[in-house]
């Protein structure tokens, strides 16, 4: 559970944790070409106080991003994250790879307005991002939007019921 405490631009992040509840933990993973975002977005998410489980990569070789969307996949099954955020070049692959498991509902999102449909309508449980497409100031609003934007649920939870095999 996220407080929906709304820091803006204040040059350090623009979300915080709920200071009363447990720190939620997200796993965050990227191939290359979105290692420098994925930094970016930790270092954030840590000053928010959020719990991060990195699954890497954690450099700027070249990995394969299906390994990393398995990861994240794997992460959320075993519950030792509640959400996730993954990045490639593009963030395609990687969303195209996280969504061949059925627990996962990864969004791929460019702007605020993606990021809150997402939630409200998707119940997204995987945020992704181009590390090459979506530059450092988008991504940061588009993850603090998706950690403080409910579910609606209604018409929408029958839908996402819809997307169980
Ligand atoms: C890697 O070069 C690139 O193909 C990958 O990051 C991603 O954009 C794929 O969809």
């Amino acid at each position: 559970m996220v407080s929906k405490r709304w820091y803006g631009k204040n040059g350090k992040c623009a979300f915080m944790a709920s200071d009363k509840l447990a720190p939620e933990t997200i796993a965050l993973a990227a191939d290359h070409g979105g290692v420098e975002l994925k930094r970016l977005l930790r270092g954030d998410l840590e000053a928010g106080g959020f719990t991060v489980l990195d699954l890497g990569t954690d450099g700027p070789g070249s990995v394969d991003y299906p390994d990393y969307a398995q990861a994240m996949a794997l992460a959320l099954a075993e519950g030792r994250a509640s959400r996730g955020v993954l990045i490639c070049g593009t963030g395609i692959g990687i969303s195209i790879a996280a969504n061949r498991f059925a627990h996962v509902r990864a969004a791929l999102v460019h702007d605020a307005f993606g990021a809150r449909m997402a939630r409200r309508h998707n119940d997204a449980n995987v945020l992704v991002m181009g590390g090459r497409t979506t530059g450092p100031e988008i991504a940061r609003d588009c993850l603090g939007i998706f950690l403080s934007t409910e579910f609606e649920g209604g018409r929408h939870a029958r839908r996402v019921a819809k997307l169980a095999p």
